[in-house]
């Protein structure tokens, strides 16, 4: 077997030159890497301007690719403002498959480490919150669910673009259709168990117990990561993935044991926070989220916090802020445009006439992106979908 170091060979390098179709692009610097490939800043040559290129390993066990291609193209129907669109995509023959997108600043984990305290301020706990919550429902709005909503898979757009108070939701590669398209949007009956997918950490009950999540599963995701950005710290913060059946005793003791639901809202907005958490937990696996309601309860965090729509956003301390406000829509999902089953076709096997993309293949030199751009402690996605 190879190592991961000798398998990670087959990225791209630094100043290495891409080949599309379309365009070429020069690899810049290494964003982050997971289990499958990594992302990279890149400069397109017939312009001078930068983009992010999401690459898979051509041995990747699960290709993950298609799935962020056909998720970003739904995102891109729908006009929503918070997801990248998908511009060019290639493969280099026998390295690696990858898909050009908008090039967004630091993730959501990133921004809470660079704060002195490790946690947001209230009022900017509660716009991301926002912001966070409304691409959830923009998501569910064309049949996805995310199930591996954390801190890692969000990220504030660039200051040059205009875009630094935006949040973007990234990595679809766990994301699941939960409708039946072919028969009038019915949801997907849920499998009488299912494997453990995503990060232990803000992985919800369903997950934990290994029960098929819904569309109220992403919710109870994006609860625990706004309270951690609240509070600085999840209870069970320094529990691992191999700790599981802790977690998951912990998550459970917070629906039932005052002192560990104090711990849990620490610096909360506990009247409204408890409202959600409750909310959620009475929802069943085939509920329509009443979106609007958990927007409102944080709205209302907000207000009893005397917090204002103008109070600027931590990482952006000097400007008033102007993120979208807007609310979620009401769970209805539409019809989507996509190219066949997102699961079953091969993104390598489509691209498989085009010709070897790198210029640089054969010349390959021996040296490798810095990997000083990725984020060391930020909790991985422990399980990858492996669908047959
Ligand atoms: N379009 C982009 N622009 C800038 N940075 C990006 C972009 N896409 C991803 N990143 C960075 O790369 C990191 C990893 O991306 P992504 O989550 O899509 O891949 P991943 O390998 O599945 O991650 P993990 O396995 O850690 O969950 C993100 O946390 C983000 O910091
Ligand atoms: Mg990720």
């Amino acid at each position: 077997m190879m190592s991961s170091d000798e398998a990670d060979d087959v990225l791209p390098r630094e100043d290495e030159m891409l080949k599309t179709k379309k365009d070429k692009y020069k690899v810049i610097a290494l964003l982050g890497k997971g289990g499958y490939g990594a992302v990279y800043s890149v400069l397109r040559m017939s312009d001078s301007e930068k983009f992010a290129i999401k690459c898979e390993k051509a041995t990747a066990a699960k290709k993950v690719l298609l799935m962020d291609c056909n998720v970003m193209k739904g995102a891109t129907q729908i006009k929503s403002r918070h997801f990248c669109t998908v511009l060019d995509r290639a493969n280099v023959k026998d390295r690696f498959n990858f898909v050009v997108m908008k090039l967004i600043g630091k993730n959501l984990w990133d921004l809470r480490q660079d704060r002195p305290d490790g946690r947001f301020t209230l009022g900017t706990a509660l716009k991301t919150a926002a912001q966070c919550l409304v691409s959830i429902e923009h998501l569910h709005s064309f049949g996805y669910l995310h199930r591996d909503i954390k801190p890692g898979n969000f990220a504030a757009g660039r200051k040059e673009s205009n875009e630094h108070h935006t949040i973007f939701m990234l990595d679809f590669g766990l994301c699941r259709e939960f409708v039946k398209r072919a028969e009038g949007k019915d949801m997907r009956a849920p499998r009488s168990t299912a494997p453990f997918r995503g990060t232990t950490r803000y992985a919800p009950l369903s997950a934990m117990l290994q029960q098929d999540q819904s569309r109220k599963d992403d919710i109870e995701s994006w609860l625990y990561m706004v309270v951690e950005w609240t509070s600085g710290g999840l209870p069970w913060r320094k529990l691992k993935a191999h700790d599981r059946e802790k977690v998951l005793q912990y998550k459970q003791d917070v629906r039932t044991k005052a002192d560990i639901l104090d711990d849990f809202f620490y610096n909360c907005p506990k009247k409204e926070f408890t409202r959600i958490l409750k909310y959620v937990d009475s929802l069943g696996y085939y509920a329509v989220p009443d979106y609007k309601f958990i927007y409102y309860c944080v709205q209302h965090a907000a207000t009893a916090n005397k917090i204002k729509d103008t109070d600027p956003i931590d990482w952006d301390p000097d400007r008033p802020y102007y993120g979208p406000v807007e609310a979620p829509g009401d769970g209805k999902v539409i019809d989507l445009e996509v190219e066949g089953g997102a699961s079953t076709k091969d993104f390598s096997k489509r691209h498989a006439k085009e010709k070897d993309t790198s210029e640089e293949t054969k010349k390959a030199k021996k040296k490798t992106a810095p990997s000083t751009g990725a984020s060391p402690n930020k909790e991985k996605t422990e399980i990858k979908d492996v669908k047959k």
